[in-house]
């Protein structure tokens, strides 16, 4: 199939044009620099300079491609995340960049559009299951944009035309914000948020790719893709065994985490995420999890 992937140099992105190459597509990857065309090549991609703000701009990239993947985000790395306006670009690429998008897809003739997102969006369920059924938790300017691109991605499913979209797990691997929390551990600094008893979801790069493939294959409609929840004091001690440190990584006592304000509270909810829907579906199975030794490698 003939595929485009926006935000196709980002973390996800390359992951994604790796992915579908090796399964046998050809992948247009857009990029706003021209430095950004050969990491698209270095992935078996082509690289194609678009404004992802410019929907007329976009429709002309889109068009002649059946499917369009969209994963672009911009998230702050670690406490960054707290500084005013830290989320000012990724705010602007939900709200803005993927309705542009969606509706350049359609403008283009494009028949799939597969739309990334998050699990964040559910609320704190303890050591409950979560399944898409889970009415989400948005009324927090957190989410404002990230509702936009979901309307935007409902909009264009009919006359004929599909939307995926991919609720994605806290992802890990060799990216920033995992190494950043690597470094953190081995210098004993703390670096997670939420209770050590309450669940996370997690999803490694290289499955994130893949998912990507196999949702070339699902119905229209919501799907969570992530590994087996775990509680996150397990995952404070795979963190530390990855990074070769002798103690679990370290919480932000209760008082600074209740100080760290809308963008980041909603990282210590409790989320035991159910992809169950997502593997039914696809086929697709997560391959590496927090304690597969050298996932930070990978
Ligand atoms: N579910 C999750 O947990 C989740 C989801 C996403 C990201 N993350 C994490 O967040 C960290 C950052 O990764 P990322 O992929 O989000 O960041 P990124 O690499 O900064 O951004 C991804 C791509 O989006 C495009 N982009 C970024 N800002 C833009 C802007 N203002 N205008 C137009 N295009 C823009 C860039 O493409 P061009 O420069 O080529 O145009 C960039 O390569 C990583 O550690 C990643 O793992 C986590």
């Amino acid at each position: 199939m003939r595929i485009a992937v926006t935000g196709a140099t980002g973390v996800l992105g390359q992951e994604a044009v790796e992915a579908l190459v090796a399964a046998g597509h050809d992948v247009s990857g857009v990029t706003r620099r021209d430095s950004g065309i050969p990491i698209v090549e270095g992935r078996g991609g082509r690289g194609v300079v678009a404004n992802v703000f410019d929907a007329s701009d976009l429709a002309r990239v889109f068009r002649g491609h059946e499917v369009v993947i969209n994963t672009l985000a911009h998230v702050p790395v670690g406490m960054a995340g707290l500084r005013p306006l830290a989320w000012r670009e990724d705010d602007k690429l939900h709200g803005e960049a993927s309705v542009a998008i969606a509706q350049a897809a359609a403008q283009a003739g494009v028949h799939k559009l597969i739309q990334e997102s998050t699990v964040f969006m559910y609320p704190d369920n303890g050591s409950e299951w979560i399944s898409e059924d889970m009415p989400l938790s948005v009324r927090n300017q957190a989410f404002r944009a990230r509702v936009r691109e979901m309307r935007a991605a409902v909009d264009f499913a009919g006359s004929g035309r599909s939307a995926v979209v991919l609720r994605l797990g806290q992802l890990f691997g060799r990216d920033p914000q995992t190494t950043h929390a690597l470094k953190a551990v081995r210098e004993g600094d703390q670096i997670l948020l939420g209770s050590p008893d309450g669940y996370i979801t997690l999803l490694h790069h290289k499955d994130a790719g893949r998912a990507f493939v196999a949702a070339l294959r699902a119905d229209s409609g919501f799907y969570n893709v992530g590994g087996e929840p775990i509680p996150r004091k397990r995952w404070a001690k795979d963190l530390a065994t990855e990074a070769g440190a002798k103690s679990p990584a370290k919480f932000y006592p209760e008082i600074a985490q209740s100080l760290v304000g809308t963008r980041l509270d909603v990282q210590r909810r409790s989320l035991r995420v159910s992809s169950v829907r997502f593997m039914n579906e696809t086929g697709w199975w997560p391959q590496t999890g927090p304690s597969t030794p050298g996932w930070s490698r990978r």
